[in-house]
């Protein structure tokens, strides 16, 4: 394979900034901490790295509402500091991806600054979704489209005029039909992609085209008035040509929630991006048939449009997995988010285990959240009075909102900050840690992040071939890579038999007379 072809393979992990590492002891997590942390990675084993939002923003919604494309947040550092960080990372063997957020920008960047100040009618706000109001005197929101977090998506402005956020109010919708907005966004590539970015993750890449005469939305229709419309692929062709003018070519990786997997593939054509976040599988329940569906109609999907599959078990938006797998509804759904649902800590975690050994064996590429090598739950008992994450707010307060994925990572020590920082972390992290910290798990063979070395470190050395089941149990998930990899995961109650083989290679628990038991995945080499 090509070396620029290493998107197709590739283990990336997640950094989420204000979480991953405190340089400057403030509580907030730095370009500064990453850059010291970068070793881990490499010994991790990762490929590349994914990094959440860096950019100047207000923060109303964890960064992705930016201020400014082409700088670095001062709470994260600097643009030096990350043209530095993307260059010793490179030095280490780890490309670059960072986030390009186009479906909206904060309030307060200086476009939609302009677009309020230069009032109705004007050019400023043809850059953005500008409407009058229904009703008598337009107190009416134009549409009944409702923000992703929750309440509506129109916020009336003091002119009486109506702006569209998707998202928080403090993330104004642009036009997407206006071509400045497309040439700056090619420019905004270009400014990451000349500092040595291998790629970009493109947010809510699903959303940008708007039916333009902004109906109301029909199921009956057909066509969505704003998700997955087929205006969206010559943007992505577009933005391909500028991926492709570079050496290596750089790679476009969408954030796209679709449930069809045919339409989902199509924005994965050889002209368009190069992969898209597999939620399919990240949503699944722990169930044997579930899942084996999930990895036949990804296989499926892709195949006909030569992209690789991904397999990501949690971001930053969604349920820890070692929490989600501990509980009785084993889904991931955000309407299904609340506070105080029931989980057993260790079945889950022996879960997450098993699920690694299986993501990791799957043909493609594979992403991690930070924390997950560490197992970390999800924390449901944070302070209401800390919780940032606007899905909280906008809920009325019944969704917990994604701050408890989102808690700084435990590096040593036995009592918070655990080595993240110095001081209180943005968000606290629990006094029960000590076990989970990376000094702790690096003394321990049997750790979750033992595993993960272990798993990359195979992963690297060459599961590669061609996929296909093999004969199993009910329950029981097995397959093979190419000539002689084999990897079995048992989801049944009852114990499971590994098929014949020579090595043994790795297992997410102890096998008992050569069986594995419920929740266990092993790594094999066959006769
Ligand atoms: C998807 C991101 O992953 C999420 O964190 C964010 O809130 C929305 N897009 C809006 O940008």
């Amino acid at each position: 394979m090509e070396p620029s072809d290493w998107w197709r393979t590739a283990a990336i992990y997640q950094v989420y900034p204000r979480s991953f590492a405190d340089g400057n002891g403030d509580g907030v997590g730095d370009l500064a901490g990453i850059r010291a942390r970068l070793p881990y990675l490499a010994e991790l084993g990762v490929d590349a790295v994914w990094f959440n939002p860096w950019y100047p923003s207000p923060m109303a919604d964890g960064g992705y509402d930016v201020a400014d494309y082409r700088d670095v947040d001062p709470v994260f550092g600097t643009l030096e500091e990350a043209e530095k960080l993307i260059a010793e990372a490179r030095d280490l063997g780890i490309r670059t991806v960072v986030d390009i957020v186009p479906n909206h920008v904060s309030d307060r960047h200086p476009w939609f600054r302009d677009a309020l100040a230069a009032g109705p009618g004007s050019p400023e706000r043809q850059l953005f979704h500008f409407r009058e109001g229904r009703g008598e005197d337009g107190e009416l929101p134009p549409n009944d489209w409702q923000s992703e977090f929750g309440g509506d998506a129109w916020t009336r402005i003091d002119d009486g005029h109506w702006y569209l956020h998707l998202f928080a109010a403090a993330q104004p919708d642009l036009n997407w039909d206006h071509p400045r907005v497309r040439s700056e966004h090619e420019s905004i590539l270009r400014f990451w992609f000349d500092r040595g970015a291998a790629g970009v993750r493109i947010d809510s890449a699903g959303l940008l085209a708007k039916d333009p005469v902004l109906p109301e939305v029909d199921p009956g229709a057909g066509v969505h008035p704003y998700v997955d419309r087929d205006d969206l692929h010559p943007i992505y062709r577009s933005w391909r040509a500028v991926a492709d003018s570079y050496q290596p070519a750089r790679v476009l990786i969408g954030e796209i929630w679709v449930p069809d997997t045919e339409r989902f593939a199509r924005y994965l054509r050889p002209d368009e991006l190069h992969t898209a976040f597999n939620f399919d599988f990240l949503a699944r329940p722990w169930d044997a048939e579930a899942l084996r569906e999930s990895v036949d109609t990804t296989l499926a999907a892709h195949a006909p449009v030569g992209a690789p599959a991904t397999w990501v078990l949690c971001n930053h938006d969604v349920t820890r997995t070692a929490t989600r797998y501990g509980r009785t509804d084993t889904r991931f759904d955000f309407a299904a988010k609340a506070f105080g649902i029931p989980t057993d800590r260790a079945l889950g975690l022996r879960r997450a285990r098993a699920a690694a050994l299986l993501s990791l064996a799957l043909p493609g590429s594979v992403y991690l959240y930070q924390g997950e090598e560490l197992g970390l739950p999800e924390v449901e008992d944070l302070p209401l009075d800390r919780l940032q994450d606007p899905m909280h707010a906008r809920s009325g307060g019944t969704d917990p909102g994604r701050d408890g994925c989102r808690v700084p990572l435990p590096w040593s020590g036995t009592e918070p900050p655990y080595g993240f920082g110095a001081g209180e972390s943005w968000l606290p992290q629990p006094a029960d840690w000590a076990g989970l910290t990376v000094e702790a798990q690096q003394r321990d063979p049997e750790s979750m992040l033992a595993l993960y070395r272990a798993a990359l470190r195979i992963r690297r050395a060459g599961i590669g071939g061609d996929f296909a089941w093999l004969p199993a149990a009910p329950g029981v998930l097995a397959f093979e890579r190419g000539d002689g990899f084999a990897c079995v995961v048992n989801l049944s109650a009852a114990g499971a038999q590994p098929p014949a083989h020579r090595e043994l290679l790795l297992a997410s628990a102890p096998l008992r007379d050569g069986w594995l038991p419920p929740d266990t995945a092993v790594w094999l080499r066959r006769w």
